[in-house]
């Protein structure tokens, strides 16, 4: 693999050596020292065209962790605003000595256009482009899942019987397609929840079932409950009436959350509307994997930057 640009079309072998790699790499975290030397001498270069916290300081993490030199490219107060292109940004990144860009942009389609541009010879890695994918994110979802399934047999494993809720924002969500064709193909259930007015027209032919309110979805088997975040600065237009009305039908409320199963977790990417997509006491409870996901996050990136070095060694 020379570059990670999606889940979709990632082979379960592939998908459970990532889950494998991040697993290892989550043990080195562990450790009294928590680096390893693989990427000595190689630099990083996030290249974040849109805001990011989570993201952006995990991959610095992430390749700190592997002992990369890293350097961070915002486009707020660069020559982006000068016109310049993502082209001659990343060309200059690489005249740099960037050996991986890692880029965040606003355009779906961005880090594959770049991957297959010739501009540059770096390995492309997407942190998120417009409402498409975000594939280190579900990598890091499934290994929080897996984990927390599964504890101390979770190496070498699948997710074959998962069932998973993804509720929200799902247009407008490259965490939630991202999710859906790694989660399809480790096995797992998943099953939509949203407004109709919040579901992609080509939904039909996601791997997935489809309903309309959280309380259709949640029943005593629901392993999981992904919420996602309301995406406000992609919505130019009124999708749901009002919040109390979004909260009401597809809000993780303290009531949902104490008529499911007392061990199903609640997991959400980052950053959270407390209060409307998520209560703030479910989001701080022993079920929320909110934070797992985040710690997760850095060695599931260290795995990706892993992965994709030993490609250069082949
Ligand atoms: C997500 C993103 O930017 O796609 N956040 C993240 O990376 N953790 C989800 C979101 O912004 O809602």
């Amino acid at each position: 693999m020379k570059h990670f640009i999606s889940t979709r079309g990632i082979d379960s072998a592939t998908a459970i050596r990532l889950l494998d790699t991040t697993a290892d790499m989550a043990d080195v975290r562990q450790r009294d020292v928590k680096k390893l030397p693989t990427l000595r001498g190689k630099t990083v270069a996030n290249v974040f065209f849109e805001d990011s916290t989570r993201t952006r300081l995990s991959f610095e993490a992430a390749a700190l962790a592997l002992s990369a030199d890293v350097s961070t490219f915002t486009s707020k107060g660069s020559s982006v605003s000068k016109g310049e292109s993502l082209k001659d940004t990343v060309q200059t990144l690489e005249s740099m000595g960037a050996d991986f860009i890692v880029l965040r942009h606003c355009d779906s389609g961005a880090a594959a256009t770049l991957a297959q541009s010739g501009w540059i010879n770096a390995h492309v890695i997407n942190a998120g482009d417009g409402t498409h994918e975000h594939p280190t994110q579900a990598l890091l979802d499934a290994y929080t899942l897996r984990s927390r399934l599964f504890g101390d047999s979770a190496r070498g494993r699948n997710l074959a019987g998962v069932r998973i809720v993804i509720v929200g924002d799902i247009l407008h969500s490259r965490v939630a397609r991202s999710n859906v064709w790694l989660l399809a193909t480790l096995g797992a259930h998943v099953t939509l929840v949203a407004p109709r007015t919040l579901m992609p027209r080509d939904i039909a032919a996601w791997p997935v079932a489809i309903v309309h309110t959280l309380d259709e979805a949640l029943d005593e088997g629901v392993d999981a409950v992904m919420t996602l975040r309301i995406q406000k600065e992609r919505m130019n237009d009124a999708f749901f009436p009002d919040a109390a009305e979004y909260t009401r039908f597809w809000g993780m409320t303290t009531a949902r959350f104490d008529a499911v199963r007392a061990n199903t977790l609640v997991m959400h990417p980052g950053p959270m509307n407390r209060g409307l997509e998520i209560a703030g006491s479910i989001a701080d409870s022993a079920n929320s994997t909110v934070r797992d996901q985040v710690s997760h996050g850095v060695a599931a990136r260290m795995a990706v930057l892993y992965t994709l070095l030993g490609e250069d060694a082949s």
